[in-house]
């Protein structure tokens, strides 16, 4: 059977990528990261969809030239439809979809959600180890945008079990990095800063919610309170601790995530276990839940770094799923910036 290569495209919130896949293999995944965003220590959608607009060609440029492959062999274009930003949706919608045009090939609209849940169905050379979960497999996501615990039980059969009544567990991060004047986004920084302090110095408490249900922002309340009671004694304490500071809000919150995936695995039977999203890319994170896989016989999907955060190859992955059920969308499709119903 001839293969099939799809061209994915992602712009849902500050970074631009476009990558080929040919079947489920990664030809090229190239990403353009966004600066322009550090100085105001958060995304600026109007900056982030002018940026996308001047990225957007020359990153399907250098996937193409990388991949090396022509346009003219391209299948189908698949683009991130939601959630995201509106403005910087509509600019990889729009490109998309005059794409399909132009190349008389079909468009494949995808979830943006659906593409972290099902990154770990990439293949890549460079991780000739990357193993794809069985189904069914649970999965936590965990993004700036969004925190849940879905279970998956086939390529387009998904539920989400548990999700964040407030905040997501990226925020968290990055908003208690702002709190400490670290920088954005916050969460790589405190990861960094993390691994040389120690978890065990400071405590901060758990939030009481359904069992499967998150809470972060109760969290992010206290450990500015904590910190503004310190700083009255010492003015220096943040400078002072940093390292202990970033150790221990991490550990509470890779707490509280662990937490939440041992009782899911309680309550459903399964102990196939897949992370995704941004925060999946958290060192102390994947080295607590390898630790707790052993322990607890799970079989644990990492994926690798580069597919953790935002990527245009877990985008054309799901939309290469699609492709193989027919399923296309129209030239009206228009973006949609919230959560929109597709994890049934
Ligand atoms: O999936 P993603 O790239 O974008 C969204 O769809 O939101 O996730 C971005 C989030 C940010 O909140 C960022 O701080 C967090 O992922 N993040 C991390 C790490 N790398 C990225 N959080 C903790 N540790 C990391 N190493
Ligand atoms: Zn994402």
């Amino acid at each position: 059977m001839k293969a099939t290569v799809i061209l994915g495209i992602e712009s849902s919130c500050d970074d631009t990528s476009a990558a080929i896949l040919r079947n489920r293999e990664v030809l090229a995944n190239v990403i353009a990261n966004q600066n322009v965003h550090q100085a105001y220590g958060g995304v600026v959608p109007e900056l982030a969809s002018r940026a996308h607009q001047a990225n957007i060609i020359p990153v399907v440029e250098a996937a193409l030239k990388q991949a090396r492959i022509d346009k003219t062999a391209i299948d189908a274009i698949a683009f991130t439809r939601g959630p995201g930003l509106l403005g910087s949706l509509l600019v990889g919608t729009s490109f998309a979809k005059g794409f399909a045009l132009a190349s008389k090939i079909p468009l494949l609209d995808v979830n943006h959600l659906h593409g972290h849940i099902l990154a770990h169905f990439l293949t890549d050379p460079d991780y000739p180890d990357m193993q794809p979960p069985n189904f069914p497999y649970l999965c936590l996501l965990v993004s700036g945008g969004h925190t849940e615990l879905v279970r998956v039980d086939a390529y387009d059969q998904m539920e989400t079990i548990g999700q964040t009544i407030d905040d997501a567990a990226g925020e968290a991060f990055d908003k208690a990095a702002k709190i400490m004047g670290l920088g954005y986004p916050g969460g790589p920084l405190i990861d960094k800063f993390g691994k040389v302090g120690n978890p065990q110095a400071f405590s901060f408490p758990k939030p009481q919610v359904a069992p499967l249900d998150f809470s972060f922002s109760g969290l992010k309340t206290s450990f500015l309170y904590f910190l503004r009671k310190k700083i009255k004694e010492n003015p220096d304490f943040i400078v002072q601790h940093r390292n202990d500071l970033c150790a221990s809000l991490q550990f509470t919150i890779i707490d509280i995530l662990t937490d939440k995936i041992k009782t899911a695995v309680k309550t459903t039977g399964i102990r196939e276990i897949a992370i995704g999203g941004g925060v999946s890319a958290n060192s102390a994170l994947r080295q607590r839940l390898t630790g707790e896989a052993q322990k607890h016989k799970w079989r644990l999907h990492l994926p690798p770094l580069r597919y953790t955060t935002d990527n245009a190859a877990m985008i054309a992955l799901s939309g290469y799923f699609k492709y193989l059920r027919g399923e296309f969308a129209s030239q009206s499709i228009t973006p949609v910036a919230r959560s929109y119903a597709f994890l049934k």
